[in-house]
Parts: C-alpha cells; sequence; structure tokens
C-alpha cells in the first residue's frame, strides 16, 4: 500500500484515483479551487481518500499522479515535488494551452517542460494514452488474456519500475518506451495514440 498524491482531481486525477483505491493504496486528492471543492469527491471515495493542497498532495505522496492541463504548469509546487516520482499524464492541446513552438516542432515535449520545471524531481511520462473512461472501462487484472498496454517513458529506469508496477496496480501492462524524449512520438501523441489499444507484446513490437 502506497500514498498516492493527486495534483489535479478532475477526469484524469479521479479516475486513476478510483483505481489506485480499488488497489488498496490511499489517495491524497488535490486540484487549484481548494479543499472544500473536493469534500463531495474524496467522502465519495470512502476513508482511505483525503484533500489537501497541492503542496501537501506532494509532500506526503510515494508517488505523484500529476493531471492538469499543460498551460497550468507555472503553478505547480516546486518545492514540495523536490525528491518526488511525478507520473505526468498530462497533455499539450493547443486550443486550451496556448501555441508553444517547441513542442509543435518537436524540440521538446510536455514532459521534459515539466522535468525542466521540476529539476529536483523524477518525472516518468504515462497514462497521457488513455482517455479517462478507459482507465476504469479497460482495466482488467494482471494475466489477463489481451489486457491493455501503456507507455512509459524516462530517464530513471527505478521510478520507471515504481510507476510500471502502479499501472500493473491500475490494471494494465507498463512497457517501457524509453528515456523521457520518448515522449515526443507519436505513441505519446494524443492525436493518434488513443486507438487501438494494444497489448504489451504489440505496442512493444510498435515501439522498435
Ligand atoms: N480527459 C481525458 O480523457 C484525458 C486523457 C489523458 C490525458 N489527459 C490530460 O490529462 C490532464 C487532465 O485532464 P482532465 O481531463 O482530467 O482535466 P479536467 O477534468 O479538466 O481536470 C483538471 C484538473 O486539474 C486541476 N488543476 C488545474 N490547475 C491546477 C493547479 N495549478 N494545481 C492543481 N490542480 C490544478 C483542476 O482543478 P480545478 O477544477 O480546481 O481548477 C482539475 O481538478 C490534461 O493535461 C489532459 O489533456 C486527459
Amino acid at each position: 500500500m502506497a500514498v498516492i498524491g493527486f495534483i489535479g482531481s478532475g477526469l484524469v486525477g479521479s479516475a486513476v484515483a478510483r483505481r489506485a483505491l480499488a488497489a488498496g493504496h490511499q489517495v491524497v486528492m488535490s486540484n487549484s479551487r481548494g479543499t472544500r471543492s473536493l469534500a463531495r469527491l474524496v467522502r465519495e471515495f470512502g476513508p482511505a481518500a483525503r484533500a489537501a493542497t497541492p503542496g501537501e498532495a506532494a509532500t506526503v505522496a510515494d508517488l505523484v499522479v500529476l493531471a492538469i492541463p499543460y498551460g497550468k504548469f507555472p503553478r505547480l509546487p516546486r518545492d514540495e515535488l523536490t525528491g518526488r516520482i511525478v507520473l505526468d499524464a498530462c497533455n499539450y492541446l493547443p486550443y486550451r494551452d496556448g501555441r508553444d513552438r517547441a513542442i509543435d516542432e518537436g524540440r521538446t515535449s510536455t514532459a521534459e517542460v515539466l522535468a525542466q520545471r521540476l529539476p529536483y524531481s523524477t518525472i516518468v511520462k504515462g497514462l497521457n494514452t488513455i482517455a479517462a473512461g478507459q482507465i476504469l472501462a479497460d482495466a482488467t487484472p494482471p494475466g489477463t488474456p489481451n489486457r491493455r498496454a501503456i507507455p512509459i517513458a524516462g530517464d530513471d529506469i527505478i521510478a520507471k519500475q515504481i510507476v510500471a508496477r502502479f499501472i500493473d496496480d491500475l490494471g494494465f501492462d507498463a512497457v517501457d518506451a524509453g528515456p523521457l524524449s520518448g515522449g515526443r512520438g507519436p505513441h505519446f501523441d494524443p492525436r493518434t495514440a488513443w486507438q487501438p489499444p494494444l497489448t504489451a507484446p504489440a505496442l512493444a513490437a510498435a515501439l522498435t
């Protein structure tokens, strides 16, 4: 059992939290509007859930799930995220986040921008390629035939192993897609990554 801190408790954050709770983890939920706005959600989640500020969610977490719009990265609690593994589920959507030429031109990715903003955190990209509803609908126990796979990218092997175990707990196989810069590839692009869902061998083959 681990404490999973959530920065962002919307569609993705709450879907991941539901699966994390089902796997026996504790969840600490946060958003931009404050703990009172999360009271109903954590009540529904039960005693293994509570609401906090983003800074507190980061401080107490064994693993932080980041699920906010890319355009909100400048408001992250950098100090409290020091030393934390951050699973970056975020996508860049120009119509929502504003244009980022470096991403548009393939010179960087959301996770690499995050790593620059949070130089003392360990970033792993993942869960940005599955729709929030599918996190609940497509989850299956380990060993289920045709279990859905999720690509992850990062520069720290240990952090990727921790994230892979967490993704397994959620109900999916994790496939290592290489370094954080691998997050620039088509398998992490929300415009192309959603469908069809791939199994681990098919995803691994597609990544080579
Ligand atoms: N929806 C999907 O199917 C899907 C799938 C994969 C990836 N994504 C990506 O995942 C991210 C989250 O998507 P979503 O659909 O979950 O969005 P959402 O439902 O709009 O939720 C966004 C959450 O982020 C919070 N937030 C915004 N700024 C924040 C800040 N500075 N500090 C803390 N919390 C903050 C919001 O809190 P308030 O409401 O209090 O502002 C809200 O809880 C986005 O980057 C999205 O592109 C979405």
